[in-house]
């Protein structure tokens, strides 16, 4: 029988909110109730759902009540402030932000790699990181095939990843500096139209700063395999929305550059763009707004004779964050674990 579900956004207001809603519109996602949750700041907007406004209301004790669904995207301090106080009162929190990727009990899902960890939920399951769930979908389908042993990352991440007020800074910075002004930084601790940074996340004792730990870790614990070599190195580029990275591969044995077109060219969620003769390949403009990551520019690397290297482009905001949520969430619809109402059959 089928059910729908009351479902709440935490961070509507936001890019990845905003998102959020127009997957959960255009991929019919069984809804019996939606509230809009942010902070008092935009208590009292409406958003516009399938024709009808719905008041954002600010975060609350009774704002949670009566829900099955929590969709949290309004950052880790939010998350760790009211996911637990969601699962008491009986919803299931899929949640956007770092707060629990590593705890051992929040299972850390890409629904292309390791669908059955939704199972082992105890109420909070977690999105991972935007860089590491598309390198995840490109790179699993090889580990399939051929265990990775090592992974080398360079990130080109656009400033969706800090949100709808970075987005706004970038242009507004573009425009200053095209008209001859001093670009002004707020959300960023750099301009970064015409410019690029590493990642600003703060640095460990080793020199790595969050983000490129989390690719490290997350990778590992979404793998299942602690063994994986990875470092990487995360930058900040002026791309509005979707990240980029440059992926070296190191098996044991060689890794025909043909075999892993082949099995990329079937992988779920993964568009091979590879136009040689033409020199095109993945581009961010091109992966915005897409469910796919575009993956290209497979070919040996020449230093090393295990080695493989690729490219991919993949929508931040989409694949990187709101898409995978909602697949969790018909991830767990499709195993019964969402309570929910039956929908009544009209005859
Ligand atoms: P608000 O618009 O009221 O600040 P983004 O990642 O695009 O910056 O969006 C962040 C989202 O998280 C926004 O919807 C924002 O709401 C929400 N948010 C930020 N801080 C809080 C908070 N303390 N409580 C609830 N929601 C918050």
């Amino acid at each position: 029988m089928s059910r729908s579900y009351r479902v709440a956004i935490l961070g509507a207001t936001g890019a990845v909110g905003k998102e959020l809603l127009e997957l959960l519109a255009s991929r019919n996602f069984p809804i019996a109730d939606l509230k809009l949750l942010a902070s008092s700041r935009s208590a009292g907007q409406e958003i516009c759902f399938q024709g009808e406004n719905i008041l954002v209301e600010a975060v609350s004790d009774r704002a949670l009540e009566n829900l099955d669904l929590v969709l949290a995207s309004a950052g880790g301090s939010t998350s760790k402030a009211w996911a637990a106080t969601a699962v008491k009162k009986g919803a299931i929190v899929i949640d956007n932000s770092s707060a629990f990727r590593m705890s051992p009990e929040v299972p850390l899902v890409v629904p292309e790699v390791n669908p059955d960890a939704v199972t082992q939920h105890q109420g909070i399951i977690a999105n991972p990181n935007c860089t590491t769930i598309l390198m995840a979908l490109a790179v699993w389908p090889l580990h399939q095939v051929q265990p990775v042993k090592r992974i080398l990352a360079a990130t080109y991440q656009s400033a969706s990843g800090a949100g709808a007020k970075a987005m706004a800074e970038v242009k507004v910075q573009a425009e200053e500096i095209l008209s001859g002004k001093e670009p002004t930084a707020e959300v960023f601790p750099y301009p970064l139209a015409f410019n690029l940074f590493p990642h600003n996340s703060p640095l460990n004792d080793l020199g790595y700063c969050e983000e490129e730990m989390k690719m490290v870790n997350e990778t590992r614990k979404i793998f299942g395999d602690q063994g994986i070599k990875i470092s990487a190195t995360c930058v900040r580029v002026p791309v509005l929305r979707a990240h980029s990275e440059a992926i070296n591969l190191e098996f044991d044995h060689p890794f025909a550059p043909e075999k892993a077109r082949q099995i990329l060219s079937q992988a779920p969620g993964v568009k091979l763009v590879e136009d040689w003769q033409a020199n095109h390949f993945p581009m961010p403009i091109a992966a915005s707004g897409k469910d796919d990551i575009l993956v290209g520019r497979i070919r040996q690397d020449i230093s090393h004779p295990c080695g493989l290297e690729l490219w991919l482009c993949g929508d931040q905001i989409r694949k990187g964050a709101a898409l995978n949520a909602i697949q969790i969430a018909e991830l767990l619809v499709e195993k019964n674990l969402l309570k929910g109402a039956s929908l009544s059959v009209s005859t």
